[in-house]
């Protein structure tokens, strides 16, 4: 479907408002007619930061503009409250991305929503008026998280921009109708502009536009996710979680989460780079040292929130592998640039850092799986003596006969056991099944 015409037969209004300013915005709208403007909608909502009592809800918009959401319980959005993009002290307008956090929802709850926007004159300080509005005509619907959701997940990761697996991953996903998302990483290359992420996230060249409009995604950046002027501030497409459920400590980790999923509890963290902050190739613009440092105080706290420790299944999900026993794979810590020759490359295969960092925390919980990804090579790491995680790494994006192909790794909780499907992307066949035992308290 063509941008322009994403919201074809939405009702499109034009409405002038306020006194001085209606000179200037009936010439705006009369110039805007000759142009035959496109639709100010230009994407199906993405909702972000599945949780308990929020979501966010982010759509593109082809001009500048204040966009909301009609959220309620009711199907008919009889009930409907609308909510305004932008924070506290004044609502957003932005030409591009607008953002809308929805708080104050109750947990495991199914609601329906909306998404609309108004298209905004702006000639300085006091030159402000509405000039039209727009509402997608369709109602979405998604369900909070929490204890009672007994629900499912589903992981992709290291899909590059490759729409050639990241279209099958998604049917995928939509034919096993699960209740989150975990993009785990490595969502980008190296995106320079707004409108890169804009084309990954909000509206990309594939049929499914709506992808993520009823589905919660939640995101574990990769190291490419970080590669870019645009992916420095990735926060303009993928927001961060709300303010009230984080810290003024935790401010910067905006996207870790700790969520309960039924009898699940999952635990986004984010690997950063793989490559060391010292690294001359980064020019001193990195800092994933601090960053990771930060996460493991946050880490430690969540692990023991009652909602998360009193879960009977812990799992965790972070880019870049927590465990790699080949010698030659590079753990990335190998000061001060990456490079010795004892081993095969000067990247991190797996983060020995965060390891050390979290891996005993997650012992400690009893966390019974990681799933990481960035090998581009699906594999399963068994737990051993010390370390009661076992590790699943997902596959890479590669649509030929290879040990590349794309994954979506699949979780539930069944018969009191936590259920693991790996998806084969390429083949279209289930790789492995794995089953877990619930936490011995
Ligand atoms: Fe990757
Ligand atoms: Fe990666």
């Amino acid at each position: 479907m063509d941008r322009r015409n994403f919201l074809k037969g939405a009702a499109v209004t034009a409405v002038a408002v306020g006194t001085s300013d209606l000179g200037t915005a009936a010439e705006h709208l009369s110039s805007m007619a000759e142009e035959e403007p496109e639709t100010l909608l230009a994407s199906a909502p993405m909702l972000q930061n599945f949780a308990e009592t929020s979501v966010g809800v982010v759509f593109a918009v082809n001009g500048l503009a204040n966009g909301y959401v009609l959220v309620g319980e009711r199907a008919d959005l009889g009930d409907a409250r609308k909510v305004l993009c932008g924070g506290c002290r004044m609502a957003d307008i932005d030409e591009r991305v607008i953002q809308v956090r929805i708080t104050g929802l109750k947990p495991a709850t199914k609601y329906y929503y909306r998404i609309g926007a108004d298209r905004i004159h702006y000639g300085g300080g006091y030159d402000m008026a509405v000039i039209g509005s727009e509402e997608d005509p369709r109602i979405y619907t998604f369900t909070t998280a929490g204890k009672a959701l007994k629900g499912s997940f589903c992981v992709i990761n290291d899909t590059h921009v490759r729409w050639n697996a990241i279209g099958p991953e998604l049917d995928r996903i939509a034919a096993l109708a699960p209740s989150c998302v975990i993009w785990n990483g490595d969502a980008s290359n190296t995106e320079e502009s707004l409108e890169d992420l804009v084309s990954i996230y909000l509206d990309h060249p594939l049929d499914r536009k709506d992808y993520a409009a009823c589905t919660p995604y939640l995101f574990c950046p990769g190291n490419h996710d970080s590669r870019g002027r645009a992916n420095r501030h990735l926060e303009r497409v993928w927001m961060y979680r709300q303010p009230e459920e984080r810290s003024s400590r935790d401010w910067d980790l905006g996207r870790n989460f700790a969520v309960r999923l039924g009898d699940m509890a999952l635990i986004g963290l984010d690997t950063a780079e793989d490559k060391l902050d010292t690294n001359p190739r980064f020019a001193g613009l990195f800092k994933s040292g601090p960053y990771r440092e930060a996460q493991t105080v946050w880490l430690r706290d969540v692990l023991s929130r009652p909602d998360i420790a009193s879960a009977p299944f812990l799992v965790t999900f972070c880019h870049i592998p927590l465990f790699d026993d080949d010698p030659v794979h590079n753990p990335g810590d190998i000061a001060p640039d990456d490079t010795d020759p004892r081993y095969s490359s000067d990247y991190a295969y797996w983060q020995r850092t965060c390891a050390r960092m979290w891996g005993p925390l997650l012992h400690e919980a009893g966390c019974q799986l990681v799933i990481s990804a960035h090998m581009h090579r699906y594999r399963f790491d068994p737990p051993a003596a010390d370390r009661c995680w076992a590790q699943l790494v997902g596959g890479g994006y590669s649509m030929q006969e290879g040990e590349g192909f794309p994954t979506v790794i699949e979780g539930r909780v069944m018969d009191g056991r936590l259920r693991i499907t790996v998806h084969n992307i390429f083949s279209g066949s289930v790789q492995n099944e794995f089953e877990f035992n619930p936490i011995q308290v």
